[in-house]
């Protein structure tokens, strides 16, 4: 998808779709308060041409309903679609994001492939209507264009590509340019880096083995200039990744370590971020076998790693001045001859050489993330990692717990939580933070090891946060369970339903909330 600005009236704009944002302003409560739906635009031609239409009284404004003119009177454009923001009071830069995305989600199917989206400002008559930041609702609308864009019918022998070739963002002409500019530029970049996620989450176990999602890392490193090596059995073994083997062991297929690294140029001292991902690119529980219903869902069980490749991706095009390292560990989890049994004691990577390294009783093969993101978390810290952040499709008790709306988050620091809270108000992604303790923690003990890899049926995302922070120990350091949100069971107006390509927009926020 092209994308391109501009600073034209909109009246003039010759093209096949122009897209022009309406809020309900109704403020009124009760059965006799009917929609009174508004244009987002200062912009003469768009609103006398629209006229009838607002007050037609089919078009309530709500969020992402849509109506299309065709003709539009005064204006050159061939036809005119209003997107809903829903109430005023509501409308924010997220609203935008998904009026972008519905836009275009609109456009698709009926072949039309190239659309003008206005960006939303107040009108002349009406003041008091919703006034978003120029900057933030094009970097918005430019992410919720490209997220639109993206369908899962890959492997599908009669798709029919469908993608839009051209969406441009109209800004008003006072807007400040140079700001705008740049902030169409990060909306290109975080965009088309959370559709990579989505690419990768979207490919099937049989099509994306460790081994390839190796390349595909590789890939992209290549292509944004960042460092990328990937490592298999034998280094996995040198470095006695005693956790993350233990998982691999039973599969054909064997498993890789990926490593990126951004070393912007200059910076030698401040943090060192380390980005740990789950890569299971097929999660079918082990020798203690998932049941059959909805297994297939598992070949999504390395978007935590899809996620920390796609934020890698995008900290290398934006440059922030920090240094940022991402460790993957991604293997089947298959039941075999050779696979780990319950009840076997493996051994974790030591933090240090000579150090012995902290022993778990594997009571479940199923919790298999845990096992490997210890290994990944160590080899962060030894790497030189100052901060962490992982990701990872950990527990199905995250998903009880906060549903498919809102994903899990935990830290044991409370400063760099706060960071991460504060990215999430530029991301606009849902993130709960859950605790941790020490009674929790106890769930864990183990009495033939130092710890066991399942904490029992109550509070199952806690103990699984709990078990990794064994392995992080002081190191400031945050957890996010995607488990609910990383698979779209139903799509929405402004996105298809299947991956999602969460996480990736707020640890690229949090990275950048570092920078020097
Ligand atoms: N990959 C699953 C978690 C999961 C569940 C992801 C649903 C996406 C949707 C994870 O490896 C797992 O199996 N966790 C177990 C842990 C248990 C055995 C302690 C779970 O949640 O049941
Ligand atoms: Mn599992
Ligand atoms: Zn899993």
């Amino acid at each position: 998808m092209k994308t391109r600005l501009n600073f034209t009236h909109l009246a003039g704009i010759e093209t096949e779709l122009l897209v022009v944002l309406a809020a309900d302003t109704q403020t009124a409560t009760g059965p006799d308060a009917k929609p009174k739906p508004a244009l987002l635009t200062a912009d003469l031609a768009v609103l006398s041409g629209a006229a009838n239409l607002l007050s037609g009284g089919e078009f309530k404004a709500g969020a992402n309903e849509t109506v299309l003119l065709h003709a539009p009177v005064g204006l050159a454009a061939r036809r005119l679609l209003l997107v809903g923001l829903g109430k005023q009071a509501k409308a924010t830069v997220n609203s935008v994001r998904n009026a972008a995305g519905t836009a275009v989600r609109f456009t698709k199917p009926r072949g039309i492939r190239e659309l003008v989206f206005a960006l939303p400002e107040p009108a002349p008559a009406t003041p008091e209507l919703v006034a978003l930041p120029f900057a933030r609702s094009t970097r918005a609308a430019i992410e919720g264009a490209f997220l639109g864009d993206f369908d899962p019918d890959t492997y599908r022998s009669d798709r029919k590509d469908r993608s839009v070739e051209s969406f441009t963002v109209a800004a008003p002409a006072e807007a400040d340019q140079a700001a705008l500019q740049a902030a169409f530029n990060e909306g290109v970049i975080v965009g088309e880096s959370q559709n990579l996620a989505r690419s990768l989450v979207n490919e099937p176990g049989n099509k994306l083995t460790p081994t390839i999602l190796g390349q595909h890392a590789v890939q992209v490193a290549e292509e944004v200039g960042l460092n990328c090596k990937t490592f298999s059995t034998d280094t996995i073994q040198d470095l006695k990744m005693g956790a993350f083997w233990s998982v691999a062991q039973g599969s054909a297929e064997p498993p890789t370590l990926i490593v990126l690294r951004y070393e912007p140029e200059g910076v030698t001292g401040g943090p060192v971020l380390g980005l740990v991902g789950k890569g299971i690119t097929f999660d079918s529980g082990g020798v203690s076998i998932k049941p059959s219903k909805n297994m297939d869902e598992m070949k999504t069980d390395m978007a935590g790693g899809a996620a920390m490749i796609a934020a890698m991706r995008a900290i290398a095009l934006l440059k922030p001045k920090v240094r940022v390292l991402a460790i993957i560990c991604a293997t089947e989890n298959m039941p075999d001859g050779k696979a780990q049994k319950p009840g076997d004691v493996q051994t974790a990577m030591p933090l240090a050489d000579g150090k012995p390294g902290k022993t778990i009783e594997v009571l479940s093969t199923d919790a298999e993330g845990r096992m490997i993101l210890a290994d990944g978390l160590t080899y962060a810290r030894r790497l030189g990692a100052t901060h962490l952040i992982d990701a990872a499709t950990l527990t199905g008790a995250c998903v009880v717990a906060l549903g498919t709306v809102t994903a899990g988050a935990f830290s044991n620091d409370d400063a760099t939580y706060d960071k991460f809270n504060a990215a999430l108000s530029v991301s606009d992604e849902k993130f709960w933070r859950l605790p941790l303790g020490d009674e929790y923690a106890d769930q864990i003990k183990s009495d033939i090891a130092d710890i066991k890899n399942a904490g029992g049926r109550w509070g199952g995302a806690i103990t699984a946060a709990e078990f990794l922070k064994v392995f992080v120990d002081d190191t400031p350091w945050i957890h996010l369970d995607i488990a609910g949100l990383a698979w779209l069971e139903e799509g929405k107006p402004y996105i298809a339903k299947g991956p999602s390509g969460v996480g990736v927009r707020s640890i690229l926020e949090w990275v950048r909330s570092y920078s020097l």
